[in-house]
């Protein structure tokens, strides 16, 4: 089936919120002398850390990392951003869906989308235990 012209986005823009944002330095490169693919995840679990503040109050741990893609290479000298959407909260847990976009760090130029991917976080107490998550306006938990 042929795209229609609406169905293009001509100008796609990053979904969420500004989570995290860094620089890919050499030592985070990989055999090609790209930005290595587990830095990259780690910055988007950082994130999504950072993203589940607002909401735990406390202390949060990953359960789940679900399907991550990453769609180009980043390069050295790369402004990394990540945004973060909270899109689903249950008894203790937060999924989270963050898109990784660049920007070229002399220009600023060209920022486009080159990862993205689902995490899961649960709340815990001080002992590691899942605890329930409050949220203002939602009984019956
Ligand atoms: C987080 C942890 C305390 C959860 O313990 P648990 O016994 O699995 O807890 P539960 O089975 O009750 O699950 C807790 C919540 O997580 C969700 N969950 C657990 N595993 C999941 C998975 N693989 N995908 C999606 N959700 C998951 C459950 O659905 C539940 O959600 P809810 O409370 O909103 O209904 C435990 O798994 C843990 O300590 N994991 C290590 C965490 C860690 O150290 N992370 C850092 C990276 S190593």
């Amino acid at each position: 089936m042929a795209l229609r012209k609406e169905d293009v986005d001509l100008d796609p823009q990053p979904v969420g919120e500004l989570a995290l944002q860094t620089l890919a330095m050499p030592k985070d490169t990989n055999a090609n002398g790209d930005i290595f693919g587990g830095w990259l995840v780690s910055q988007m679990d950082l994130a999504a850390g950072i993203a589940t503040k607002q909401v735990t109050r406390g202390r949060s741990a990953t359960v789940a990392i679900k399907n991550v893609s990453f769609l180009y290479p980043v390069s050295v000298g790369s402004i990394v951003s990540c945004y973060a959407e909270i899109v689903e909260i249950g008894r203790s847990s937060m999924h989270i869906n963050i898109e990784v976009w660049i920007a070229n760090s002399i220009t600023q130029h060209g920022q486009r989308k080159v990862a993205e991917g689902q995490f899961v976080f649960v709340a815990i107490d001080e002992n590691g235990r899942t605890r329930r998550i409050e949220v203002p306006g939602k009984a019956g938990q």
